[in-house]
């Protein structure tokens, strides 16, 4: 099984770059379907989430070219409507843009039911009310959702989603921006990678306002042009080397952030006692000698702190001496990294979406999993702070969403060694692509 193995006990220091956003860049391939003409999208970051989504599209008939490390080229002017690689969109969660996109293009869809991390139920619903607003008819049937614009194109609608979901307000935001006539999405979700799907479709010829806000209004157009797109910096990757240098109490210039992104997770760090300076396009984060405990840690859609945070934070409170309480807002089943923490010694609690630690006492190096991304993630910062050698196994899960992790943590001094199974050093592999 591919493993890290860490040697415990090292503080972070140096500086460390961070890559494009990946649940922008996932959201943002799909919609390249979308563009007649050549995409060129940059600071796109080099994980295996994005390459399945490049190689699915590959398949669709998209000419994929890498310009340099981190910016690519996307022409889909000869894309078709087809089977896709179903077997490759059953291992992500965002297989689901998949739908919008190929609706908007090709007036018809057939994807799987999406995969990705299992926090308990993640229903696609609010997608599915939306496309059908938009006119289409959706089933979803053995694990496929089929989905066909009953007149051959999509049309605008009213669509309020009862819940704040991230993945509904981009699908449907894919699947408008070509629909005849308005679209106005009511209760949207505000993340930062909403804005960037918005102004990448804007950039491409398509007329969404309101991103950012919680309502999206989309003016569908004819037809999108190709262009030039920068991904925004990853909010996520860079609290996760924000909580790694404060738990292992060293210190850390992260460049290529976002500080307004950042800002719930700088609240919280200071919380603890740890030092944050933002820059115009960076923070430094040097941890305290001693962490401090917070008092309720809960997590919401943005502006609030982000769920995708929550295990790395987790870490860093079973470092902190005394009690402190996280609460879980939007996924059901997000604790489970908790029963591997636990066999590190730490003391901690769960009762549904509520989690008590009692922190302060040490870390010991065990054999865990990396039950998820985010989970694997807070494994890693739990291993540099243990004493003695912590084996993660699973780590598949981490590249899905880290760009070379352990190269980048090494360089700041932690002591980690990749073990895949074939023996392989690199596994974005990016095969269809040249
Ligand atoms: C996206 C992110 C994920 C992040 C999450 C919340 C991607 C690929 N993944 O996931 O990293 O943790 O946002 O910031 O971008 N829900 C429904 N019905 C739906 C859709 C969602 O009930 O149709 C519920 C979910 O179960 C969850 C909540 O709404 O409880 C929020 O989910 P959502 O924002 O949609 O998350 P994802 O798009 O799955």
């Amino acid at each position: 099984m591919d493993q890290y193995t860490i040697h415990g006990g090292t503080r972070l220091h140096g500086e460390v770059e961070i890559s494009g956003a990946k649940n922008a860049a996932v959201a943002i391939i799909p919609a390249a379907l979308l563009v007649q003409g050549v995409c060129r999208i940059e600071n796109i970051p080099r994980i295996s989430d994005t390459d399945t989504l490049l190689t699915i599209l590959v398949e669709l008939g998209a000419r994929v070219s890498y310009i340099n490390k981190s910016t690519i080229e996307i022409d889909c002017t000869g894309a078709r409507y087809q089977d896709a690689p179903y077997d490759l969109m059953r291992k992500i969660r965002a297989s689901y843009y998949l739908i919008g996109s190929m609706l908007g293009r090709f007036g018809n869809a057939k994807t799987t039911m999406p995969g990705g991390c299992n926090f308990g139920v993640r229903p696609i619903d609010q997608h599915i009310k939306g496309m059908r607003a938009l006119g289409a008819q959706v089933d979803v049937k053995n694990g496929f959702v089929y989905a066909e614009a009953l007149d051959g194109r999509l049309h605008g609608a009213r669509i309020y989603l009862d819940k704040v979901s991230v993945g509904a307000t981009m699908n449907i935001m894919i699947a408008a921006v070509l629909a005849q006539g308005r679209t106005i999405i009511e209760n949207a979700a505000r993340e930062p990678h909403i804005v960037d799907l918005a102004n990448f479709l804007n950039s491409m010829g398509a007329d969404v306002r309101g991103a950012g806000t919680d309502t999206i209004k989309i003016n569908g157009v004819e037809s999108l042009h190709g262009g030039t797109y920068s991904i925004i910096p990853d909010q996520i990757e860079a609290g996760t080397y924000m909580v790694a240098a404060a738990a292992t109490g060293g210190e850390v210039l992260i460049t290529n952030v976002i500080p307004k992104h950042l800002e719930s997770i700088s609240a919280k760090l200071r919380e603890t006692g740890t030092f944050v300076e933002e820059y115009e396009e960076a923070v430094l984060v040097r941890g305290p000698e001693k962490l401090h405990r917070v008092n309720n840690l809960k997590t919401m859609p943005y502006p609030g702190f982000p769920t995708d945070m929550q295990p790395q934070f987790g870490v860093l409170l079973c470092l902190a001496e005394g009690t402190s309480v996280i609460t879980e807002g939007i996924y059901d089943n997000r604790f489970k990294y908790v029963n591997e923490l636990r066999k590190m010694g730490a003391e901690v609690q769960v009762d549904g979406r509520v989690c008590v630690i009692d922190g302060g006492h040490k870390l010991s190096g065990a054999p865990v999993h990396a039950c998820d991304l985010r989970a694997g993630a807070a494994m890693v910062i739990a291993g540099m702070v243990a004493g003695g050698t912590t084996v993660i196994d699973d780590v598949h899960f981490i590249e899905r969403g880290y760009e070379r992790f352990v190269e980048k943590l090494n360089a700041l001094g932690a002591d980690i060694t990749i073990d895949y199974d074939d023996g392989d050093t690199d596994r974005v592999s990016l095969s269809s692509v040249s």
